[in-house]
């Protein structure tokens, strides 16, 4: 933010701050409780735009339609979308060099992933390209799908696109460089056609229930209930427990814990999970 923004920040009042908090935490589960600068900051252009000059008529527009394309650009404003390519890259090793081998030795031809909190979508794509470079020759004989959700619609769009500058590709391995993204006359890199056919991107609410059970293969939810108050996330994990196939995965951020006492799933290393049911 430059001079001039940080000039035209309008403050919240105490009970406005109250107001967003709430809201946020009870529609979309973050918890804002300690970000009241951060949510100032983010707001200011987004009041600019709507010509308000205060929170109060802010806030009567969230509250006639709380789902309107208004609130949708909050919540755009709100989330934080930070992701990278080969971020916590040990998980698509596991996946690569565990699971995969694992269900071909089950004769499997097929997996489901879910990428829960997806952003702007360099995770489901590099699952995708971690499944494709681990079955190898198999390939041809699997089906793939990978749904990829997000309350972001903005980080959404960024994700169908599929578009992203170099230097968002530092950490990924040279050869899914060369094998999986395409450089464009721009000097962007794009991903390749075959990796994005396995992945469906949509919009979803963590907060809302979750209606595939005994599902997924593996659900990756990687620094997404770090937002969340330990409650909301607890309730989460449950639902991302019902929609686990038997004996798949959830793959958390590495900066995130779950409670033994909390779950069903069984500790695997730190950020694995796995729901054992023989
Ligand atoms: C920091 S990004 C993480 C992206 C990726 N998983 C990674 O680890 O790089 C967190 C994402 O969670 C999304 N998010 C936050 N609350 C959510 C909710 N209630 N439902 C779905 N997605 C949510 C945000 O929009 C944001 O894109």
């Amino acid at each position: 933010m430059n001079y001039e923004e940080s000039q035209s920040i309008v403050r919240l009042s105490d009970s406005e701050f109250e107001f967003i908090v709430q809201f946020v935490s009870d529609h979309y589960g973050i918890d804002l409780s300690k970000k009241r600068r951060l949510i100032e900051a983010r707001l200011a252009s987004e009041l600019k735009s709507l010509g308000f000059d205060n929170y109060s008529q802010y806030i009567a527009l969230l509250k006639k339609d709380p789902n309107s394309e208004k609130v949708d650009n909050f919540i755009n404003k709100i989330t934080t979308n930070y992701s990278y390519f080969s971020r916590e890259a040990d998980h698509y090793d596991f996946l690569g060099k565990k699971i995969i081998p694992a269900l071909i030795n089950e004769k499997r031809r097929g997996i489901k992933v879910w990428s829960a909190g997806c952003s702007t979508g360099e995770e489901p794509y590099n699952i995708a390209m971690a499944i494709d470079s681990a079955l190898g020759s198999q390939r041809s004989l699997w089906n793939v799908t990978i749904s990829a959700t997000d309350v972001s619609t903005r980080a959404l769009n960024i994700a169908k696109e599929g578009v992203y500058p170099e230097a968002e590709l530092k950490a990924m391995p040279e050869n899914w460089k060369k094998n999986y993204m395409v450089k464009q006359d721009d000097g962007n890199y794009r991903v390749a056609d075959s990796i994005r056919k396995n992945v469906s991107f949509s919009r979803f609410n963590l907060m809302s229930p979750v209606l595939q059970k005994n599902y997924y293969d593996v659900i990756f939810c990687r620094n997404v209930m770090i937002y969340f108050k330990p409650a909301t996330t607890q309730s989460i994990v449950k639902k991302f427990y019902q929609a686990t196939a038997d004996n798949g995965y959830l793959f958390i951020g590495h900066s995130e814990t779950i409670s033994r006492l909390d779950t069903e799933y069984t500790y695997i290393s730190p950020s694995i999970y796995r729901k054992v049911t023989k």
